[in-house]
């Protein structure tokens, strides 16, 4: 198969399609592989070391999308993409397209076939395509929620491992899925104290099984919530109910309650914040002050760290760059129920349900196409 990777182009995003090793595996099987000129720099791959691993460099992003019969990105088409987007051609990338009616229209008028990473599902219904940028934001919240306790960032001034003779700071981790256990293992690694809170007994018996014991789990409520704010320096927002908005653990009235500097972290600012004075904010402009709270909210945390994202993505997308290449959608997204919950248009059709209720949309069951 001809696949081809295209330079990002949405702003700020600086990681991309495929590494150097995923070029090696692809072109190692005998596949061709196109990489635009430049789209790796940002994340430290060169073109030398894309064409050492097997491509061969294209000067323009029209060029790769007119000869790739499968294109590998990370973002989702912007406007001046869309009409390179071929009829039949494979887009193998993060859509969201629930919240993009101009990109859904563009995708259906385009009649290629879209298998977005966000719904790549196992049978356990774990999302394996969102999972590392998880870990990569649980783990960042805390190197920056670290560097925002500062004080001449407005922080509390407190060193989360403390040093000889002087308490570490408290870590209170909202939510013990993927982005909370990241960020509690980072915490506990800088020597401070932990507390994670959740709804699920499951994960709390798991965090509490591989958590050394200055990790404290905690059944999540408000009760508990409301104590703890009080006394910790760093809060991670980490939580998530699949499909829904997150709900509002810290309520306004509750920062008065916090001492002055205390830093949250609203990871999950992208589904609309654990917190309901949070808002998204970027990574020019990251955090704002309310009530003497540093709140830091970047909605792209993985953008900042483009090498570990890029890499951290590829490995868990190539699986499916192979199938796709090896079998060609229609075999690949048969043999492979997982990949198959990606499909979310064929060639001018809806296949996922979802998008077919947000935009009130004809819908077609996928396997009417396989
Ligand atoms: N800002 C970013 O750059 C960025 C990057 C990656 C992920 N995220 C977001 O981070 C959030 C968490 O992602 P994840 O992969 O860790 O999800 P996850 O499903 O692995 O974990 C979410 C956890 O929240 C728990 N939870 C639900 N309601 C709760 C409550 N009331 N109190 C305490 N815990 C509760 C769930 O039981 C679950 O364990 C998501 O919104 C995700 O989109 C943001």
């Amino acid at each position: 198969m001809i696949i081809g990777v295209p330079k990002e182009i949405k702003n700020n995003e600086n990681r991309v399609g495929l590494t150097p090793g995923g070029v090696f595996e692809l072109t190692k099987r005998g596949h061709t592989v196109y990489v635009q000129k430049t789209a790796g720099e940002h994340s430290g791959f060169t073109d030398a070391i894309y064409e050492d691993a097997g491509a061969a460099i294209l000067d323009t992003i029209e060029e790769v999308y007119a000869i790739a019969e499968m294109i590998v990105k990370v973002k989702e088409p912007i406007e001046p993409e869309y009409d390179l987007v071929k009829e039949n051609q494979i887009v193998f990338t993060y859509f969201h397209f629930a919240s993009s009616e101009a990109l859904t229209q563009a995708m259906l008028k385009s009649k290629s076939v879209c298998i977005a990473y966000e719904t790549v599902e196992e049978s356990d219904r774990s999302l394996p395509l969102l999972t590392p940028m998880s870990e990569v934001a649980g783990r960042m919240a805390i190197q920056q929620g670290a560097r925002y306790l500062e004080k001449p960032v407005k922080g509390r001034g407190v060193l989360l491992g403390g040093v000889p003779g002087v308490t570490p700071g408290k870590v209170l981790v909202l939510g013990a899925g993927v982005v909370g256990i990241q960020a509690a293992k980072m915490a506990a690694g800088l020597g401070a104290h932990v507390t994670i809170l959740d709804i699920s007994m499951k994960r709390l018996r798991y965090v509490n099984d591989i958590m050394p014991p200055h990790v404290v789990t905690e059944f999540s409520n408000e009760f508990n919530i409301r104590r703890h704010i009080k006394t910790h320096d760093l809060i991670i927002g980490g939580v998530l109910i699949p499909g829904a908005k997150a709900p509002k653990l810290i309520t306004r009235d509750m920062l008065k309650d916090m001492r002055p500097g205390t830093v949250i972290v609203d990871v999950a600012v992208d589904q609309g914040g654990c917190v309901e004075t949070s808002r998204p904010t970027t990574h020019e402009d990251p955090v704002f002050i309310i009530d003497d709270v540093v709140h830091y909210c970047v909605a792209n945390m993985p953008g900042a760290v483009p090498y570990t994202s890029t890499v951290a993505l590829t490995n868990v997308t190539l699986p499916y760059v192979l199938k796709l290449a090896e079998k060609g959608w229609t075999r690949a997204c048969k043999d492979h129920l997982d990949l198959q919950k990606g499909l979310s248009i064929i060639k001018g059709e809806v296949v996922y349900e979802e998008i077919s209720e947000a935009f009130d949309l004809p819908f077609k069951p996928v396997a009417e196409f396989l």
